[in-house]
């Protein structure tokens, strides 16, 4: 072809549109192997803040806000909606400093301890083993306890084990017994420590993997020939592969069901920005920490591939989310934050990303629940309000414990700046019911995304869905307007002939139902 002719084709080309990118998703409808386990979809309550006390639990006596043994109703009764597979108590940095048997017996005369990572307040321990296991019970969560190794004891752990779990006569199920409980809760998920390289102790990977060796011998208790007790030990921050690379070394594969990663969507630890007043550079900046997961994930799952090729050991990210400054007037000690559409963001796309790397990842856990840091709810006295990261995790709970369906994903850029980031994010899968769930994220501060989506593999012949959305990036749920942003029905994805074609608008989480 000669130059000119070439050069004229190219113009009418970038004319028509037809060069620059679009997105394209193809769906594998037939390709579906992983099973996308549903405790991906597991939340995070510390004894931090308001998270447990004037958050989940009000106390026993006297409360005017309606409660089952000081929980407040109106948060179990949120919480069972959102089927939340799992949650993790009692921290963090916490756990490294909670002796369990502080908090058991009679309330009156459990003693008091300093919580000195949160605040310097003081824990009077009326919130013990008994109330967070029967609080599990009653939202149909699976518990996910975490050991103290920092500044505990491997007997504490055991005995800890013993306490919750065993069913015949031991000194630790007669206690348990006396104070009120016959049956064992059998608890399954136990951490081992909490960031062992920082708050957890400030160890080194090798010595923590000696620890973590010594701790997990006498954590062998098992009530069933099947359920055997899942150990996960403390995880890299974000991008330290060195200790993913040591744990996996060092540790036997027969005594490690899970490796953590913790990982915050943070600005910068110095200068983390206003949760509802922020710039579009900032939002974007938080988008691409957000974004980072992606290639976390990536690489310390390519450093267990290389120990453990057959996938034995999962991938547990017990705790990820937004990070901003405390609201204005509160404990800068206690993570006080609200919730906005950004936070939506952080939720939509990062459950994408777990979604799409569960033949890995089998945990996550959403850092925290109740009124600290990416919070699902907030409350305020009496009154309590669900954040848009609630509405996203709720419309994602469909993908629980479906299948995977692989994608290719083609997508435009949000370029801000010299800076960019995918715009549109996404995962699919297939329900016990044959119903395949897409959902659909854009990230895209001011820019609608148009979607063409191949679904390849299976007929359908109806769509239906929901949208999150808001006039405003900042826009949240406040005390006075509690549902501002709330999910919507969504009729604007056009099915033909196995085609779809979907608008989202900008900063918009769509879950699309398809049979
Ligand atoms: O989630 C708040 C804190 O963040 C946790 O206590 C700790 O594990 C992490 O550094």
């Amino acid at each position: 072809m000669k130059n000119t002719t070439f050069m004229l084709l190219t113009l009418v080309f970038v004319a028509t549109g037809s060069l620059v990118a679009q997105n394209k998703i193809v769906v594998n409808a037939d390709l579906g192997k992983t099973t996308i386990n549903k405790h991906i979809y597991g939340h995070f309550a510390e004894h931090l803040g308001r998270c447990i006390y004037d958050g989940f639990y009000v106390g026993d006596n006297n409360s005017k806000i309606p409660n089952t043994d000081g929980v407040r109703k109106d948060i179990i009764d949120a919480l069972i909606q959102l089927k939340v597979p799992n949650l993790r108590w009692p921290g963090g940095c916490f756990a490294d400093t909670y002796h369990w048997k502080d908090g058991i017996g009679p309330k009156d005369k459990r003693p008091t301890i300093v919580n000195t990572w949160w605040g310097g307040v003081t824990e009077n321990n009326s919130f013990g083993t008994h109330d967070f296991l029967n609080l599990c019970e009653a939202i149909g969560a699976a518990p996910y306890l975490s050991g103290n190794v920092g500044s505990g004891t491997v007997q504490e752990l055991a005995d800890w084990i013993q306490y919750v779990n065993f069913e015949g006569e031991s000194p630790m199920s007669k206690l348990r017994k006396e104070n009120g409980r016959s049956q064992p809760w059998k608890v399954q998920y136990w951490g081992v420590g909490n960031e062992a390289w920082g708050c957890g102790g400030n160890m080194k990977a090798e010595y923590y993997a000696n620890i973590y060796r010594q701790y997990a011998t006498f954590m062998n208790a098992s009530w069933g020939d099947n359920e055997r007790i899942f150990r996960i030990a403390s995880g890299a921050s974000s991008n330290d592969y060195n200790w993913t690379e040591v744990l996996m070394r060092e540790i036997p594969h027969n005594m490690l069901e899970g490796i953590a990663l913790h990982h915050y969507s943070v600005i910068d630890w110095n200068a983390k920005g206003s949760a509802t007043d922020f710039s579009e550079d900032q939002y974007f900046t938080t988008m691409q920490r957000a974004y980072q997961m992606e290639e976390l994930i990536t690489r310390h799952v390519n450093i267990m591939d290389k120990y453990d090729p057959r996938k034995r050991v999962s991938l547990v990210v017990d705790e990820w989310g937004g990070w901003y400054d405390v609201e204005q007037g509160t404990n800068p000690g206690f993570l006080y934050q609200q919730n906005t559409m950004r936070d939506a963001m952080i939720a939509g796309m990062t459950l994408n990303i777990f979604n799409n790397h569960s033949e890995r990842v089998m945990m996550a856990n959403l850092a925290q629940t109740v009124n600290v840091l990416q919070a699902v709810i907030l409350t305020n006295e009496e009154k309590m309000i669900l954040t848009p990261t609630y509405h996203v995790m709720e419309m994602y709970n469909v993908h629980q414990d479906a299948t995977l369906l692989p994608i290719d994903i083609t997508t435009k850029n949000y370029t801000l700046q010299e800076r960019s980031l995918p715009a549109v994010s996404c995962s699919a899968s297939r329900n016990k019911e044959g119903v395949t769930h897409i959902s659909l994220v854009n990230i895209h501060a001011k820019e609608a995304q148009q979607i063409t989506l191949d679904l390849r593999g299976a007929k359908y012949a109806t769509v239906n869905g929901k949208i999150l959305t808001a006039a405003k990036l900042q826009d949240c749920n406040t005390f006075d307007a509690p549902t501002k942003i709330q999910p919507k029905p969504f009729n604007g994805a056009a099915l033909n002939n196995n085609q779809l074609t979907v608008s989202v608008p900008p900063f918009s989480v769509i879950v699309l139902a398809l049979k």
